[in-house]
């Protein structure tokens, strides 16, 4: 294994990041955003949810747990680590309320030993992928940074306990920390080379283009008389490749003033319905994906939409894909290659994916 370092000759080299979780839905887009920007980049992941195919040949990859203090110490050394994205963890909400444990152990402990390695280790950049389960169901929309942390599931708590920690420790420690909380994270890489990959997906807009492609007979809509405009729930869909930009300015940011710690909303500060994502998953597909009305899942806030002042007055932060359609496109035209991929190895559905994934 080779960390290849793609600045041209005479600009200055940057410093190595690690990723955790590289190899998953956000983390691989990531990777991608700080290659094509010339970072070093290493990538430590288990593959429990992630995907070897999803992390380029030009990023260094290890095959480990986060909790693995040892490991993660030596990568730390062996590479010059100097800074630490970390996306390693578990992200189903039911599954946290029905496995709170996993979850606490998953994103609390494991990313509690992440940190301390990374501490004695002397890194002194850490970005935390968190979420806007941190507000539970706000008073008031659009949501602020400074609104009250109130999860209503495991899953929110497990990640403001992280977010605690990082808080703790940057006080105590010459560490800087980097926390966003992403709203709904959608789409595709616009270049098609990595994607939202998960098999049994939950999230409403991988759902619907599943179904747009006949991979389900349709999509539940859950609730239909929420206090919106439509009856359906709004949430603030943000393109997973703005996001990955949203880290890499972060990290400048971070690099800039090491003294200076962020917490950032991620989101475009607009929200769609379940209706309008339906309609915009038909308009694109060209099909017209079945809809079933059904009562709203326990604990669903109504509307969930980013204040984004913050973000957009700290960091250079230029989404270049705020646009549902492209969102969906984008989205679609990964689900295609997926199945691509699943038809050219002439292997079942289920099993496609992690036989490339072995690879
Ligand atoms: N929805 C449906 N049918 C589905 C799936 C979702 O109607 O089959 C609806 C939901 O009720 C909600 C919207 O589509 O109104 C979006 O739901 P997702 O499951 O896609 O996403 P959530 O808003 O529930 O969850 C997101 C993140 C979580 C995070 C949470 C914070 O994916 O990681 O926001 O509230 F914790």
């Amino acid at each position: 294994m080779h960390a290849i370092r793609s600045n041209p000759p005479g600009k200055p080299v940057k410093p190595t990041v690690l990723i955790t979780g590289g190899a998953g839905y956000i983390g691989s887009h990531v990777v991608l955003s700080l290659l094509d920007g010339g970072w070093p980049v290493v990538v430590l992941d288990n593959l429990c949810t992630g995907f070897r195919f999803a992390v380029p040949e030009t990023a260094v990859f290890y095959e480990g747990d986060i909790a693995d203090r040892e490991l993660v110490t030596s990568i730390i050394n062996d590479h010059d680590v100097d800074a630490i994205m970390h996306f390693a963890g578990s992200v189903v909400v039911p599954e946290s309320v029905a496995d709170p444990l996993k979850y606490y152990d998953n994103n609390t402990g494991k990313s509690r030993v992440l940190i301390t390695a990374a501490v004695q280790s002397g890194v002194r950049h850490f970005v935390f992928s968190s979420t806007a389960a941190a507000y539970g169901i706000p008073e008031s929309i659009p949501v602020s940074e400074a609104a009250p942390k109130r999860p209503i599931n495991p899953y929110g708590w497990s990640k403001i306990m992280t977010e605690q920690m990082l808080q703790d420790t940057a006080k105590a420690h010459e560490m800087n920390y980097g926390i966003l909380r992403y709203f709904n994270v959608a789409g595709a890489d616009p270049r098609g080379r990595t994607g939202q990959s998960t098999k049994g997906a939950t999230h409403l807009i991988k759902i619907a283009v599943e179904a747009a492609l006949g991979k389900r007979p349709g999509v539940a809509v859950f609730g239909t008389n929420f206090d919106t405009g439509d009856g359906t729930g709004v949430r603030d869909y943000i393109h997973v490749s703005d996001l990955a930009q949203a880290h890499l300015l972060t990290l400048e940011a971070m690099m800039a003033e090491p003294l200076r710690n962020l917490t950032l909303n991620c989101g475009y500060g607009r929200g769609y319905s379940v209706l309008d994502v339906l309609n915009a998953v038909d308009r694109v597909s060209g099909m017209k994906v079945d809809r079933q009305f059904e009562e709203p899942r326990p604990g669903d806030p109504a509307a969930l939409i980013a204040d984004n002042s913050r973000i957009l007055e700290t960091i250079p932060w230029m989404p270049e894909y705020a646009d549902l359609e492209v969102i969906v496109e984008h989205a679609l035209a990964w689900e295609r290659s997926l199945d691509a991929r699943r038809k050219e190895s002439n292997i079942t559905r289920d099993t496609a994916i992690h036989s490339i994934a072995k690879d």
